[in-house]
């Protein structure tokens, strides 16, 4: 199938590759000059395990392509995908301004080059958004024979882990009342789709609330266990051993039951704010999706307190602290929404000096923390913990885990403040370190 990506962010160029990989020719469309250049030399904008060799792989098959235009996009497409970003607005909804941007181009193409097309929009949109913008393509293109149908279809995939999520995915959203766009669809994805499936096709109303409903109710997950964590801690049970204890009933399930930070990222913040936001512009409460973020707000704060409590009487403005983690998840340079970041901003006024490492993200926590004097960014986890009194670990990077005692025993205070659970408590008090986690 011939297909046009618009918007190459996360969820473009990971959806236009992958879809290129199953054979397809994919076009993938962006206004960023620059990323278009980078990308047409299969230098990606972003870390995403494996997203790098596939474009190369794609583009020297002559199944990827990359543009700035418009017209170059979209004169030889059948299907186009609609990924371009959604961001948080002033008033905590979605911004919709990207994608009002990217319809008005698509109409101005098809009011001069009459073709039909179908548009899945892959962005996360509020409820009735497909809708609208179908009753605006039926507007704009009123004089000409063109016809856009358009189609939901939710995007799932997590960063770090999004080639495997599009190429397996757990299930495939498309809200439609079209058969046509049902037939579309099921050519679309049977390759992934083949051994059990996976699709399914929903009104445009249900999908919209489909993606909404499935980031809050994981971030919801996440809120519940880091409350329950303080629990923990208050009567000498340890999280792990509850969410062990928990997560084998398959009702409640195992994963996104891990306490720590909080949660970030560039998706589940927003998501929730502009879910509770439709709760409100449909006369509705949502007290749920207020409590969860409450929750994740106070876990920073709560984590801070803990390295105040353990230098209560010190003065910590003599103190010189090392992060491990600035992303806001393992194997992502992504910092949007880091919580690793934000205790960052806050804890620099309290501390003589930072000293950080990440393995991927130090270039974009570099420009975000500019205007900080008191840090210093290292190139590896041993060079940020020299000098240092304590260590916080922000992001549960996989070399953190079984770091070396003798490296931890550089710290001068022997403190681990452990926002992610992952070093071994009993182990490290044996060898005389306080040790202070989230929950245990
Ligand atoms: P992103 O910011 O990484 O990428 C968006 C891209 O769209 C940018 O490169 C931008 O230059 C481009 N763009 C903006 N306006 C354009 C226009 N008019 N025409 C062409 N290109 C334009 O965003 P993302 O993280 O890929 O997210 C995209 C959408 O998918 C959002 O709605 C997000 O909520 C949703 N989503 C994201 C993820 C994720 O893991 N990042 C996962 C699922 C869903
Ligand atoms: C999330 C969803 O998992 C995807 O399904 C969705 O497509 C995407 O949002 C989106 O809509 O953009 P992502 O933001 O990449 O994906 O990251 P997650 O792996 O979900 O982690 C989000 C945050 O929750 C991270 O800060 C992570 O550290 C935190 N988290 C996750 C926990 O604190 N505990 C857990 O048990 C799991």
């Amino acid at each position: 199938m011939k297909i046009t990506v618009i918007g190459s962010g996360y969820v473009g160029l990971v959806s236009g590759t992958c879809l290129a990989e199953l054979g397809n020719n994919v076009i993938c469309l962006d206004i960023d000059k620059n990323r278009i250049r980078s990308l047409k030399k299969a230098s990606i904008p972003f870390y995403e395990p494996g997203l790098e060799d596939l474009i190369q792989n794609n583009i020297s098959k002559d199944n990827l392509s990359f543009t700035n235009s418009y017209k170059e996009a979209l004169s030889n497409s059948d299907v186009v995908f609609l990924c371009v970003g959604t961001p948080e607005d002033k008033s905590g909804r979605a911004n919709l301004s990207y994608l009002e941007n990217a319809v008005g181009c698509i109409a101005e193409y098809l009011q001069n080059n009459p073709r039909n097309l179908v548009l899945f929009i892959k962005s996360t949109v509020p409820s009735g958004t497909c809708n609208l913008v179908q009753k605006r393509f039926e507007q704009l293109l009123k004089e000409s024979s063109s016809q856009v149908t358009v189609a939901s279809n939710p995007e799932f995939l997590k960063e770090g882990a999004a080639i495997q999520d599009f190429m397996s995915p757990d299930r495939i959203i498309v809200g439609t009342d079209s058969k046509f766009v049902e037939d579309v669809s099921e050519i679309l994805y049977r390759p992934v789709n083949w051994k059990s499936n996976r699709l399914k096709f929903v009104s445009i109303e249900s999908a919209e609330i489909i993606k909404y409903a499935s980031n809050s109710f994981l971030a919801t997950k996440i809120s519940f266990i880091n409350e329950i964590a303080k629990l923990c801690e208050k009567v000498g049970a340890d999280i792990n051993e509850v969410r062990e204890g928990m997560g084998t009933d398959p009702r409640i399930g195992n994963s996104f039951l891990y306490a720590g930070l909080g949660f970030g990222g560039s998706c589940f913040p927003k998501d929730l704010k502009a879910l509770e936001n439709t709760f409100l512009d449909n006369e509705l409460e949502s007290l749920l999706l207020r409590a969860s973020l409450d929750v994740n707000n106070l876990q920073t704060e709560y984590f801070i307190n803990k390295i105040l409590a353990f230098y209560n009487d010190q003065d910590l403005s003599s103190k010189v602290i090392c992060v491990w983690g600035l992303s806001f998840k393992p194997e992502t340079d992504d910092i949007r929404e880091s919580i690793s970041i934000k205790m960052i901003k806050t804890l620099a006024y309290h501390v003589k000096h930072i000293s950080v490492y990440d393995p991927i993200a130090t270039d974009n926590a570099r420009k975000e923390l500019e205007t900080i004097s008191n840090i210093t960014f290292q190139e590896t986890s041993n060079k940020a913990i020299d000098g240092t009194d304590a260590l916080i670990i922000a992001t549960e990077w996989r070399e953190f885990w079984n770091i070396d005692v003798e490296i931890l025993s550089k710290l001068k205070d022997k403190v681990i403040f452990d926002g992610r659970n992952i070093l071994d408590k009993e182990f490290l008090t044996s060898k005389g370190f306080s040790y202070f986690g989230v929950g245990r």
